[in-house]
C-alpha cells in the first residue's frame, strides 16, 4: 500500500436509492431509479452486484476504468468489512482500475465541510446513521444507525393516503405497480411535506388544504404534510419497528463519546437528502439542545447535495496520507482480503 498524492481519481458513491459516480472536482452523475442498490436489513447489509456492475459499466464507459477508483462505504458498522472487500473485489473484476480504495461516507461529509471532526448526521433513503469523528476516525461505539429514513416515510405517506381512500399505483411501462406507488409517494413527500417551524404539539391545527393529483384523484394535504417529517425528529413506530428520531439517536452517540474526544460532538454536519426537509436543520439545533441539556453543538449542512462525492474530491487532493490505495497487483497477490487492512 502507498500513499496517495493528487491524481484524476474516478468516485462512485452507493446508496440505498441512487449511485453517484464521475470524476474528483466535478459534478456527480447520478444514476437513479435502482431501489435496493444498497440494502439494510437488521445487522446485514447489501447490495445488489448486477446492479452495481451497471454503475461500473457507465462509469467505465466514461473513461473511468482506467483512473484510481475511490469508493464511499456505509458508516454503519454492521458487515462493513465484508461490504468492502465485495465492492472492491468487483471494482477489480469489472473496472480496469489500477488501483482502488474505499473511504466512510462519514468521513467524505466531514471532508467535504473542510473539517476532521464532527459527528455526521446522514439521513438517506434506507438508513440513518450517526457517526461521531475524531481526527477523521469514526468512534466505533458512539454510532447509531437505525434503517428508518426516506424510504419509510414515503410508506408513511402511502399510508395517510391510503386512509383517505387514495392509491398510488398508475401504471407505467418501466416500474412495477408497487414501485410505482412508492415513486409517487416519495415525490409528493418532496413536494409537500416540511418540517413546522416548531413542535406539532405547540402549534394550532391548520386549515384543510386539497390538492389535486395528475390522475384527478384529490388529497387533503395538511393531514400528512408536516406530521410525516416530524417523525424524524420525535420518533415514531413503523410496520412495528420503533425508531427513536435523530434528536434523541445523535444526542445519544455525542454523550457516548470517551473523555478527550468531546470536539466530535461540538459540530453536527447534515447530510443526505431526507435531511432536507424546510425547517428541519432548526428544528434538529433546538431538539439537541433540549437533549445536551444547553450543551453547545452548532449544527451544519452541506450545501452540496452529494456530500460524499465533495468529500471525496477533497480526499483526492490531500497530502495528508488520508487515502491508501490497493494496487492491482496487491490485489491478485492477496485477494480481497487486503481491504481489510483499510
Ligand atoms: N428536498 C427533499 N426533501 C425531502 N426528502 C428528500 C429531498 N430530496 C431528496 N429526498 C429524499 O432523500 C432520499 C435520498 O437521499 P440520499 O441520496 O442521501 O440517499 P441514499 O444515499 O441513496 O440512501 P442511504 O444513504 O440510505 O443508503 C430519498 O428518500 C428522497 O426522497
Ligand atoms: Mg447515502
Amino acid at each position: 500500500m502507498h500513499v496517495e498524492q493528487w491524481r484524476r481519481v474516478a468516485v462512485v458513491d452507493i446508496g440505498y436509492s441512487s449511485a453517484r459516480l464521475g470524476f474528483a472536482g466535478e459534478d456527480p452523475q447520478v444514476v437513479d431509479g435502482l431501489p435496493g442498490l444498497l440494502r439494510y436489513g437488521g445487522k446485514a447489509l447489501d447490495f445488489d452486484s448486477s446492479a452495481v456492475q451497471a454503475v461500473f459499466r457507465k462509469l467505465s464507459a466514461q473513461d473511468g476504468c482506467r483512473r484510481p477508483l475511490l469508493l464511499s462505504e456505509p458508516a454503519t458498522s454492521a458487515e462493513k468489512t465484508r461490504l468492502r472487500c465485495l465492492l472492491a473485489e468487483l471494482s477489480f473484476e469489472a473496472l480496469e482500475a489500477p488501483e482502488v480504495s474505499t473511504l466512510s461516507s462519514a468521513l467524505l461529509a466531514t471532508l467535504a465541510r473542510g473539517k476532521s471532526n464532527g459527528t455526521v448526521v446522514d439521513i438517506g433513503a434506507g438508513l440513518t446513521s450517526i457517526a461521531p469523528l475524531l481526527n477523521g476516525c469514526v468512534e466505533p461505539e458512539c454510532l447509531r444507525e437505525q434503517t428508518f429514513a426516506g424510504n419509510a416515510l414515503d410508506i408513511m405517506v402511502l399510508d395517510a393516503l391510503k386512509s383517505q381512500g387514495v392509491t398510488l399505483s398508475m401504471p407505467s411501462r418501466n416500474l412495477g405497480q408497487a414501485n410505482t406507488g412508492m415513486r409517487l409517494a416519495q415525490d409528493i413527500k418532496e413536494s409537500i411535506c416540511f418540517c413546522a417551524y416548531a413542535p406539532l404539539a405547540s402549534l394550532e391545527k391548520p386549515k384543510e388544504y386539497r390538492h389535486r393529483l395528475p390522475d384527478n384523484q384529490e388529497i387533503e394535504v395538511t393531514a400528512f404534510s408536516r406530521q410525516i417529517p416530524e417523525a424524524l425528529l420525535t420518533g415514531t413506530v413503523l410496520r412495528g419497528e420503533c425508531f427513536f428520531g435523530v434528536p434523541q439517536l445523535a444526542s445519544e452517540a455525542i454523550l457516548t463519546l470517551p473523555v478527550g474526544a468531546s470536539s466530535a460532538g461540538s459540530e453536527v454536519i447534515l447530510v443526505g437528502g431526507s435531511s432536507r426537509f424546510v425547517n428541519f436543520k432548526d428544528r434538529l439545533q433546538v431538539a439537541l439542545a433540549d437533549y445536551l441539556d444547553g450543551r453547545q453543538v452548532k449544527v451544519t449542512q452541506v450545501d452540496n447535495r452529494y456530500a460524499s462525492c465533495l468529500g471525496a474530491s477533497v480526499a483526492a487532493q490531500l497530502k495528508h496520507p488520508l487515502v491508501r490505495w490497493v494496487t492491482r497487483s496487491e490485489y491478485q497477490e492477496h485477494g480481497s482480503h487486503v481491504f481489510t487492512r483499510l
